[in-house]
């Protein structure tokens, strides 16, 4: 009798949706240089670092880069169509888009004086530097997005910049001698990019800008895609397999000076934008929301017997996932990345800088202890083996729902919102997705039903499109690209996706059918 009653309550608990938040945002995540081109070569942009970095002979040569940007899937003129399709068949009610600051300012604003600050002189003298028609594309694009009902979440720099402000050759050449541990970087004959604090004041002129021209179609900000995954993969080559990310460097200097340069630029960003973007767009009260999209893994020890593994993975956990957020939240810039904030560590110009958290989650990376490496330790997607230990992606991806628990736990105690603003998987054939799907919702919602303040959840990606380095192999799309029309082709997961969206719930025959049990 009691076993008859525990099963039928087992199975109505099964047959419950399990329901979001109202109000919930379900969107799809995209980049600009990633996916806008592909169509006339007059939406083209040859002005940012990735354009070079992908055409230069020698990294082809190497195996450095794996396509180009013109082989795309043409978002910069298919954004309404595409638009209709996150709407009418993912039944999306936002997107993630991002703006490329080399259309927007091809030559560079280093003129432009802001010594007393960000004032409307100063917007009036960036306006004249601006290419109008990038901008009039952009709130173009902009305007379809949101008459499709998709509130916009605006990234500025996603990785890319611009040649005035980043030759990447000319680094790469530069710092191709350095030696990891060398405590100085050589010269750089060129526009340094990141590793040149003069960017923070050029980045807080573009946020600015942007803020004032298109801040009344958009409220949600993010300033930087993944720094910390820009600063490694740039500078820290070597420690992943798809890494030399522009300008291919082995210098862990200079990955710091990129971490903290970024740290700066974000905060100067933030305050622009609130100072900029005086329109509400969507009506709640606040003009202007800033955030950031930050890679969590999650870190585990090689192996949990092994406390020097213990002792990597909370380092390689502090250094990736929350360094930075100390730096914007809490002003605590760890300098020396020692774990202590020392008199001088704290600034109070960064502090607070931070209005939501978004959390990329990919995967799970186990930390294996390296006295001789440069950071102590290395962190391993595929068990340092190359052979997968559970269910892995096309790109070899360990596919670990419980560890977005994990990540989650982690930006906990900051007591921000949080939006996972990227969170998907290479799978060509789509036989994984509706699984990963539905088992990361599952974890989603309980995370949220136990007091997670999570307001969205953004798929990487709308469509297959181009996976920097590694080229257009990985398959990230809910859908295909049609490679003469350039049409979105809705994979099966589409579909599974828009049920989820559309219910603002996981329905429970889709947790029947792919669910953790
Ligand atoms: C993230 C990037 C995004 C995309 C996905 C697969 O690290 O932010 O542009 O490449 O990975």
């Amino acid at each position: 009798m009691l076993a008859c009653s525990l099963a039928a309550f087992a199975g109505q608990a099964a047959a419950q949706d399990l329901p979001f938040p109202p109000g919930f945002q379900w969107g799809t995540a995209l980049a600009g240089f990633q996916t806008e081109m592909g169509g006339a070569p007059a939406s083209q942009d040859p002005g940012s670092d990735w354009w070079v970095w992908t055409h230069d002979p020698d990294n082809i040569a190497n195996g450095w880069v794996g396509g180009v940007p013109e082989d795309g899937p043409a978002f910069y003129e298919r954004f309404a169509r595409d638009g209709a399709v996150a709407r009418n068949v993912l039944g999306s009610n936002a997107i993630r888009i991002s703006i490329e600051w080399s259309r927007i300012f091809p030559g560079s604003t280093a003129a432009v004086d802001i010594s007393g600050g960000i004032t409307p002189s100063t917007l009036q003298q960036l306006d004249a530097l601006a290419d109008a028609q990038a901008v009039a594309r952009y709130r173009a694009m902009l305007t379809a997005l949101r008459a499709q009902g998709l509130t916009p979440f605006v990234t500025l720099s996603h990785f890319s910049l611009p040649l005035w402000l980043h030759d990447p050759i000319a680094a790469r050449d530069a710092l191709a001698g350095t030696s990891v541990g060398d405590p100085n970087l050589p010269p750089i004959p060129g526009p340094a990019g990141w590793v040149d604090p003069a960017i923070t004041g050029e980045f807080a002129k573009y946020a600015a800008y942007i803020g004032w021209k298109l801040g009344d179609l958009v409220d949600f900000w993010l300033p930087l895609n993944e720094p910390v995954v820009n600063a490694a993969k740039g500078y820290l080559n070597g420690y992943a397999s798809d890494a030399y990310f522009p300008p291919g460097a082995h210098t862990l200097s200079g990955a710091f000076a990129v971490l903290f340069n970024e740290t700066f630029a974000h905060a100067a960003a933030y305050d622009a934008l609130h100072q900029w973007d005086t329109v509400d767009a969507d009506g709640d009260g606040q003009a202007a929301r800033v955030g950031v999209a930050q890679n969590l893994g999650a870190f585990q020890p090689m192996n949990p017997g092994d406390v020097d593994d213990w002792v990597a993975t909370f380092r390689a956990t502090y250094l990736f996932n929350l360094l930075f957020l100390n730096g914007v939240i809490l002003g605590d810039l760890d300098l020396n990345a020692d774990g202590v904030i020392s008199p001088g560590e704290h600034l109070a110009s960064l502090t607070g800088r931070l209005d939501f958290i978004g959390v990329n989650y990919y995967e799970r990376l186990l930390v294996r202890a390296m006295p001789e490496s440069p950071l102590g330790f290395a962190a391993f997607t595929h068990y340092g083996t190359g052979q997968c230990p559970t269910v892995c992606s096309d790109t070899g991806s360990e596919i670990y729902p419980q560890g977005l628990a994990q990540v989650l736990a982690q930006v906990a105690p900051y007591q921000l919102p949080l939006y996972i603003t990227e969170n998907g998987l290479a799978d060509a054939d789509d036989d994984q997705r509706p699984a990963f799907l539905v088992q990361h919702l599952q974890v989603l919602q309980q995370a949220i039903a136990g007091g997670a303040d999570v307001r969205g959840y953004f798929h990487w990606s709308l469509m297959d499109n181009l996976e920097w380095t590694m080229g257009y192999g990985p398959k990230f799309g809910l859908c295909a690209v049609d490679p003469v029309s350039h049409g979105l082709r809705p994979r099966p997961s589409a579909g599974v996706y828009a049920r989820i969206a559309r219910a603002n719930a996981l329905p429970a025959d889709l947790v029947q059918q792919f669910g953790t049990r």
